[in-house]
C-alpha cells in the first residue's frame, strides 16, 4: 500500500488572503510534480456546495448550534468522499479551512464552550486530523480593508468579531505549536507566499 498523504490546512480570519496562498501553494506543487489537490470547506463536497449557499446565504436567524452543525455536517462528507480518499491514494491534500474555523468561528467568535466543539468536530473529522496547518495572521483593519463588494454571512458581522477570531487562531496557534504555524499577512502576497513556502517545504521535505 502506497503511503498516505499529507493533510495541510489554510486557516485565517476573513480578509487574510489564505485563499490566494492555497492557489499558489497549489501551482508551487504541481510545477514539481507533487500530486495534490486542492479543496476547501464549506463546500468541498456535492453535498457541501448546498450547504455551503445556506451557510453563506441564508438570510433568517440561523442558531449557533444550528450553524455549527451544518459546518460539521459539510466536514464529515468532505472528509468520507473527497479528503480521505484522496489521502489514502497517496495525496497532498490543500484544505482552505478545516477544523480550526470551527473553532475560531463559532468557538471563539460565537462564544460557544470549546470543549464542546473540540469534541463535535472530533466525530465529524473520524481520525483525520490535519498534519500542518498555517494561519494567516492579518490585523483587524487591514482584513475589513480587503473584503469589498458585497459581504456573506459571516464576513458582515464586522471589527469586533473579527479580533475575537484573531485572538483565536493565535491562541489555538500557542496550543498546537507543532502543527500550527503563524505567517504574517499584513505583508505583500509575495513575501506571505515566501514565508509560507519555506514552512511548507521544510514540512514535506521538498
Ligand atoms: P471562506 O469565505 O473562507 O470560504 O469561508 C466561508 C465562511 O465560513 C468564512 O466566513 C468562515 C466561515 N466558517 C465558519 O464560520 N466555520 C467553519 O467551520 C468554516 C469551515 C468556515
Amino acid at each position: 500500500m502506497s503511503k498516505r498523504g499529507y493533510f495541510i490546512t489554510f486557516e485565517g480570519a476573513d480578509g487574510c488572503g489564505k485563499t490566494t496562498q492555497a492557489e499558489l501553494i497549489k501551482k508551487y506543487l504541481d510545477d514539481k510534480n507533487v500530486e495534490n489537490i486542492l479543496t476547501r470547506e464549506p463546500g468541498g463536497s456535492e453535498l457541501g456546495v448546498h450547504l455551503r449557499k445556506i451557510l453563506l446565504h441564508y438570510e433568517k436567524p440561523v442558531s449557533n448550534i444550528a450553524e455549527t452543525f451544518l459546518y460539521l455536517a459539510d466536514r464529515a462528507q468532505h472528509i468520507e468522499y473527497k479528503i480521505k480518499p484522496a489521502l489514502e491514494e497517496g495525496k497532498i491534500v490543500l484544505c482552505d479551512r478545516h477544523t480550526d474555523s470551527t473553532l475560531a468561528y463559532q468557538g471563539y467568535g460565537r462564544n460557544q464552550d470549546l470543549e464542546t466543539i473540540k469534541r463535535l468536530n472530533n466525530i465529524a473529522i473520524n481520525g483525520i486530523l490535519p498534519d500542518l496547518t498555517i494561519v494567516f495572521d492579518v490585523d483587524s483593519e487591514t482584513a475589513q480593508k480587503r473584503l469589498k463588494g458585497e459581504k456573506d454571512r459571516l464576513e458582515a458581522e464586522g471589527m469586533e468579531f473579527h479580533k475575537k477570531l484573531r485572538a483565536g487562531y493565535l491562541d489555538i496557534a500557542k496550543h498546537e505549536p507543532k502543527r500550527v504555524k503563524v505567517v504574517d499577512a499584513n505583508q505583500d502576497i509575495e513575501q506571505v507566499f515566501n514565508d509560507t513556502i519555506k514552512i511548507i517545504r521544510e514540512f514535506l521535505n521538498l
